[in-house]
């Protein structure tokens, strides 16, 4: 189940309140408090975006003087100001190179990933599948990230969790796992915080 088909919590109604169209701003609010990952200025990529909470948190604290890209498969739900790129696609099919291009950068401060499949209900596949799409943006981070960039992303924690992992700790200086408060405990989503790509 999504968080959108479960009843509201206090996370769910502060998000309604404060005109955010998801509760995961608050998972990402927490991170960013923690690790000190935004800041004006800086150029980030927001991976699985839609419907925008994220976008809308990331655009605010690098304020106009950065620079956005918001890609989802899916529509985004609300309006962003301009230096907030939205590109309706697949993490899949990104070519970095081509992106770089579109946007005039070099590379990016900071990937941010939320992206997440839709659950199946069976936890191995769900599992498998989150893994696939956490990996994929560690690729691109691995294509785009500047040097001393940060990395955040969502992970069904499974029996490949240590592989990803492992493999963030040959990327960057330090790994971290954030499991934020607002993530339901019940979930078995986590996020991975990697500092400083080396
Ligand atoms: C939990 S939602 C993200 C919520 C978002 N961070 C926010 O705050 O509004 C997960 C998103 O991952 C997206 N997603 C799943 N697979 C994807 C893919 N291959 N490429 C891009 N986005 C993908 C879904 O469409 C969905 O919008």
């Amino acid at each position: 189940m999504s968080d959108n088909q479960r009843p509201q919590d206090h996370f769910g109604r502060r998000a309604k309140k404060e005109n955010y169209p998801a509760r995961s701003v608050y998972k990402l609010q927490e991170i960013d408090n923690k690790v000190k990952l935004l800041r004006p200025g800086m150029t980030v990529l927001d991976l699985g975006a839609a419907p925008g909470s994220w976008s809308i948190y990331v655009a605010d604290k690098v304020t106009s003087k950065g620079t956005v890209v918001a890609i989802d498969n899916a529509s985004m739900k609300v309006q962003l100001p301009a230096y907030v790129t939205v590109i309706k696609q697949s993490a899949l099919d990104i070519v970095p190179a081509e992106l770089l291009k579109q946007i005039n950068k070099k590379g990016f401060d900071a990937v941010i990933s939320d992206m997440a499949p839709h659950t199946s209900g069976h936890k191995f596949v769900d599992q498998s599948r989150s893994f696939n799409l956490f990996m994929r943006a560690i690729e691109l981070s691995e294509e785009m990230l500047n040097l001393g960039g940060n990395f955040v992303g969502k992970i069904f924690v499974g029996e490949d969790f240590e592989t990803a992992r492992a493999h963030m700790r040959s990327i960057f200086k330090t790994v971290k796992i954030v499991k934020p408060k607002s993530v339901r405990s019940e979930s078995f989503e986590t996020y991975l915080v990697g500092l400083s790509k080396k």
